[in-house]
């Protein structure tokens, strides 16, 4: 059979309240046309993010039921921590409540004023830790991670010649050597496992740790699987330990591939660091059995870790995306390609060309999108990273629209109704205008700002 099904049943569902468009364009206006400020219930499908919103299977939830909440030795911990290992082989595995308390925790040993930390692309949260630490972060994907329209296999690959010449330069200022798989900054683009033993490789060269943020490590597997020469025949938990292998510690968010709806961990192989990671991990998350989790989140998550790497899934999941991109592609609309792991980015500047990108051609997509068929997206772009430190505002280098996809949660004939408002979008999309803002706090503006249509 051509035709890839979502390989589930759905046992448990969840409303979806429809909504129309008259109501939605005066909840969006009430918003002042932040999707954030919407609830979730005036959304008909939420692709804000891939992050904790995923559907937990019926074993998860079976297993949920056997966490034991013992402040101390916690089977639930050992479980959690055999599943850990039974894929990326640490010595030390140290339980988090989600990603990027692992690398509040990793920067607090590893940063400080004048180090600086390369990486493919740090993803937000990482480069804020590296930041508050008083560190650098720098990102070093190879050229073609830049190009929205440039096609490649492996976009998220370090760029392995800056790479050398930045631990020349640097060589006493940088502590350990970053990669995120998938690149989510970068559009969810995956990274060859050549790439990932090349970066090993240099940065042991150099005496650095290398540790790997790897929130989409199955995702990245399956490209891996299905991109990389030699690598078709093998199966996703080899390919998994194999990225894993050559590295000295990794960060985590299992609100991703571990089918969490919250969790992380930060694992290492040095003894003295792991025993420092403790400290921190008493004093911010708690005891080393539990971190900041429950015992049933433990075990939810132990379970999703053997759910994720089976290749029905992830067959599905990656599928999704390509039809999606497939079809947009097809309609005129210019997106990242190829298509990347968890979303599908849409190049918003080039598409409302007629918006200049200080009136935030994103944002317009994004709550055109919203009016039109109430679907919740993400502007990546001026809104995001426009305001500079010194408050100056400049166009961002790319503006994106981002539609990610929880893992699970949708199917096939929600993803046509995606494309048809697209197809309604591409037929109204010169009229559309772009926004201004009339308030906005210091930091992060784009979480809470306010916006009026211009
Ligand atoms: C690549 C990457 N690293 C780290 C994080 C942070 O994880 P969390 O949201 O669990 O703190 C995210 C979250 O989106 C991510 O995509």
């Amino acid at each position: 059979m051509k035709t890839i099904i979502e390989p589930f049943r759905i046992k448990s569902v969840e409303p979806i309240r429809l909504t129309s468009r008259p109501e939605r364009e005066r909840l969006i206006a009430e918003a002042g046309y932040n999707l954030f400020g919407l609830h979730s219930d005036d959304v008909l499908i939420d692709l804000l993010t891939d992050s904790g919103t995923g559907a937990m299977s019926s074993q998860q939830w079976a297993a949920v039921m056997r966490g034991d909440e013992s402040y101390a030795g916690s089977p639930s911990f050992a479980r959690f921590e055999a599943a850990v290992k039974n894929l990326m082989p640490f010595r030390h595995v140290i339980p988090t409540h989600q990603g990027r308390a692992a690398e509040a925790i990793l920067f607090a040993i590893f940063g400080g004023a004048g180090k600086c930390i390369p990486s493919n692309t740090h993803f937000d949260t990482t480069r804020g830790n590296i930041e508050a630490s008083g560190a650098r972060g720098d990102d070093l994907v190879i050229a073609e991670g830049k190009d929205p329209q440039r096609l490649h296999p492996f976009k998220g690959n370090m760029d392995l010649e800056k790479l050398e010449a930045y631990l020349e330069k640097h060589r006493d200022a940088v502590p350990v050597v970053m990669l995120t798989i998938t690149n989510n900054a970068g559009g969810g683009q995956p990274v060859s496992l050549a790439n990932i033993r090349a970066v090993a490789g240099l940065a042991h060269r150099f005496g650095k740790p290398f540790v790997i943020d790897g929130c989409r490590f199955a995702e990245n597997a399956w490209f891996i699987k299905t991109r990389e020469e030699g690598q078709a025949g093998r199966s996703i938990p080899e390919i998994v330990r194999d990225c894993f292998s050559v590295a000295d510690g990794m960060t985590m968010s299992a609100k991703k591939d571990a089918f969490g709806n919250i969790g992380g961990w930060l694992a290492l192989n040095d003894d003295a660091l792991a025993e420092e990671a403790r400290g921190h991990l008493i004093r911010t998350e708690g005891f080393p059995t539990y971190g900041g989790l429950a015992g049933r989140d433990l075990e939810a998550l132990a379970q999703g870790l053997s759910e994720i790497v089976e290749e029905d899934y992830l067959r599905y999941r990656i599928r999704t995306n390509e039809y999606i991109v497939e079809r947009l592609v097809a309609m005129g609309v210019p997106v990242v390609r190829p298509a990347g792991g968890h979303a599908v980015f849409i190049d918003a500047r080039a598409w409302l060309a007629h918006i200049p990108p200080l009136e935030y051609p994103g944002q317009a997509l994004a709550v055109a999108l919203y009016e039109i068929a109430g679907v919740r997206s993400c502007e990546i772009g001026t809104v995001m990273f426009g305001r500079a430190p010194d408050g100056s505002e400049h166009p961002a280098a790319m503006d994106l629209v981002r539609l990610a996809f929880p893992r699970r949660t949708y199917t096939q004939s929600h993803a046509d109704y995606l494309l048809e408002a697209f197809e309604d979008l591409a037929a109204r999309k010169d009229a559309l205008r772009g926004y201004r803002i009339v308030k906005e706090p210091k930091l992060m503006r784009h979480f809470t700002c306010r916006f009026e249509k211009l």
